[in-house]
């Protein structure tokens, strides 16, 4: 092995060559005058880019051999074995680099999880913003034309005496009436009325649509009537309980379902359980299915997480968890 060697005989002298320059690796003695291998491997440690330290000894015994790699040493050899030296070298270089490599790889992909984290709450504030001002466009634009249009139309319907226009206007008005229903019900779906009036509320508008659409008896249980949760942490929950109802009616063919709403012992949980076919293993997986994955990317924007549990011809449950204090 080509080596160059800088050689120190006092700790002020190793930890100021350590600290001067870019080793590849340390070779100790074990007894030096005035300290030994272990006072050196403790100040080493402490170096921010600590190189791979191996101890070259006459005689430590095997107890403080142990010891030395329990404490983070590379390795060790006797001097009796010297020929060895390039051998044992060669290896603490490579599981040195070794470990690096694999620290470096864990920090890029800590990186890259925090990004897509970041990614995934900036992407939802966007989509909660963008549905709310569709909301308020159909509400101002779409909502107050109709609304105007009806009161002219029943003005028409009020005062005509010609039979054919009165009913006429009459039909036209009943399905005014539906547009705004309709557009009504799209502002719902854009926008989650908690913000309004309270996640219990929200949550019991949602089951009450659903029962309704569907005609599965969906029950709803509430810890209290009015719950003091964040704004964000509501959002979270309305959209978990829409998307497991919206689950529920496309995939469960349940015929019960019951929510339930807490917010006791710090943490506001909601359960929506159903009784139907279970989900198949296979389906947890399915690779374009962003429903439940994109619930649990929500749960965590708001430090909390996502349950999912399900037997086969059994049911489903889904329970987000949110601590209070977020
Ligand atoms: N309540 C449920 N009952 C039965 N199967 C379900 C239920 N919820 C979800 N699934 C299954 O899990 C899959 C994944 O759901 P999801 O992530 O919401 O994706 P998507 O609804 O887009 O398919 C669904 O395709 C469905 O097969
Ligand atoms: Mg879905």
């Amino acid at each position: 092995m080509a080596c160059t060697v800088d050689c120190v005989d006092t700790l002020d002298e190793f930890i100021a060559a350590l600290r001067g320059k870019a080793y590849n690796l340390v070779l100790a003695d074990y007894y030096l005058p005035g300290f030994n291998a272990k006072d050196a491997w403790n100040a080493a440690r402490m170096l921010p880019h600590c190189p791979p330290f191996v101890l070259l000894s006459g005689a430590i015994g095997e107890a403080a051999a142990v010891e030395a790699i329990r404490q983070g040493i590379a390795d060790y050899l006797l001097k009796d074995d010297i020929a060895r030296l390039p051998h044992v070298l060669s290896r603490a270089l490579e599981v040195h680099e070794a470990r690096r490599a694999k620290e470096q790889a864990m920090q890029e992909l800590a990186r890259s999880e925090r990004q897509l984290a970041e990614l995934t709450e900036h992407l939802q504030q966007s989509i909660e913003q963008e549905r709310a001002m569709i909301a308020r466009e159909i509400h101002d634009d779409i909502g107050g034309s109709l609304t105007s249009v009806k009161f002219d139309v029943s003005w028409i319907a009020r005062n005509a005496t010609d039979p054919a226009l009165k009913s006429h206007a009459l039909a036209g008005l009943e399905m005014l009436q539906h547009a705004l229903g309709a557009s009504q019900r799209i502002m719902m779906n854009l926008r989650p009325p908690v913000l309004d009036q309270g996640l219990v509320a929200a949550v019991q508008w949602l089951a009450e649509n659903f029962e309704r659409r569907t005609g599965v008896p969906t029950q709803v249980q509430c810890s209290r009537e009015r719950m003091d949760v964040a704004a964000d942490v509501q959002v979270v929950a309305y959209r978990t309980a829409q998307e497991a109802l919206t689950n529920i009616s496309k995939y469960a063919q349940a015929t019960a379902v019951h929510i339930d709403l807490s917010d006791a012992e710090g943490f506001l949980t909601l359960e929506v359980r159903d009784n139907g076919c279970g989900i198949a293993s296979a389906m947890r997986d399915k690779p374009k299915a962003f429903g439940l994955r994109g619930l649990a990317e929500r749960a965590r924007t708001v430090d909390g997480w996502l349950d999912i549990s399900s037997q086969v011809g059994k049911g489903t449950s889904i329970i987000v968890s949110i601590p209070l204090g977020h």
